[in-house]
């Protein structure tokens, strides 16, 4: 078993202009940080969050990580491509009862231990002493809140700050005026909310519905951290509820795509651009604002989902 004993080896996000009609119209620019694009498996915000878990693991002298998440997770997806990559082991509880989704067959492909733990035992992550049968199970574990959650996975995520700032020369720009990004714990809001302090607004676009506690949870991991100066908006964007797809969407995916050849899946990122697209017709943001959008990845989800039907 071997943690990576540096994290540097896939930071670099590319920095990309994002030219559609809809902006242009409104005079607002936008710039794409392509965490998707960082690495061919272990994609996305996913290891930005991860890194400060997999630190605490290896300084605790565990052997691997076990965590949680549904049959099409994202971050699963990540942790177990990086368990395999490095030669950790990794245990994965899952929403619901067995089903063969890609995600689950990579899952099983990349050597990760799986527990199908039904709905109701899923929902009973947040009480206390949930850890402590797995932990019993599988003691030289260490455990990880679903999505790389809370001020550890938001510390993961302050360094993208610095990424972004280190290549807006190249972009031609002289400053920016926000953050845009889609959020489903906040965890990676709140990482980008900590990097600024303050200095820029991070906005979020709700990938579930407003009573998940997402607002909650930022505010914890701001004041766990201690920050005094914390700018940042939440925005309802989960169009009735997480994973929930509708043709206006998936639409608006396929047209994306198309003008600016950039992929998107629904359920985080499509989302996300929508609701700034609404936004900006609006008028929430004046003529010369520019924003950084970040890609957060999540592109292996998309094979759980039909295609995009024409616009
Ligand atoms: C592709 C993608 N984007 C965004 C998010 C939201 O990140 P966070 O949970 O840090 O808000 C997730 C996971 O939750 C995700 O898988």
């Amino acid at each position: 078993m071997a943690f990576p004993a540096s994290f540097d080896w896939l930071l670099s996000a590319p920095l990309q202009p994002l030219a559609l009609d809809w902006l242009s119209r409104a005079g607002v620019e936008v710039a794409v940080l392509r965490l998707d694009q960082i690495d061919p498996l272990i994609s996305g915000n996913k290891w930005f969050k991860l890194t400060p878990h997999l630190a605490a693991a290896r300084q605790a002298g565990a052997r691997g990580i076990v965590s949680l998440g549904g049959a099409h997770s994202n971050h699963l997806h990540a942790l177990a491509a990086a368990g395999k990559r490095f030669g950790f082991a990794t245990v994965g509880l899952l929403r619901g009862h067995p089903q063969q989704t890609p995600t689950v067959l990579d899952l099983q492909g990349f050597g990760m231990q799986l527990h199908w733990l039904g709905y109701a035992g899923y929902r009973a992550r947040h009480e206390p002493g949930f850890w402590l049968p797995w932990q019993a199970q599988y003691p030289g574990l260490f455990p990880v809140a679903e999505g790389g959650a809370g001020l550890l996975g938001a510390m993961g995520c302050m360094p993208l700050v610095t990424q972004l700032r280190n290549q807006l020369d190249a972009l031609g720009w002289d400053d920016y005026h926000g953050w845009w990004l889609a959020a489903g714990t906040g965890t990676t809001l709140a990482g980008l909310v900590l990097g600024e302090a303050g200095a820029r607004p991070v906005y979020g676009a709700l990938a579930v519905p407003e009573d998940h506690g997402v607002a909650q949870q930022v505010a914890a991991i701001v004041r766990e951290a201690g920050l005094q100066a914390a700018s940042y908006e939440l925005f309802d964007s989960s169009r009735g509820g997480f994973a929930k797809v509708d043709p206006q969407l998936l639409a608006f995916i396929e047209a994306c795509e198309q003008r600016s050849g950039i992929p998107l899946e629904p359920l985080y990122t499509g989302k996300a651009l929508l609701a700034l697209k609404q936004q900006v017709e609006a008028g929430r943001f004046a003529a010369g604002s520019r924003l950084v959008f970040v890609h957060t990845g999540g592109l292996q989800g998309r094979r759980g989902f039909a295609a995009p039907s024409p616009p």
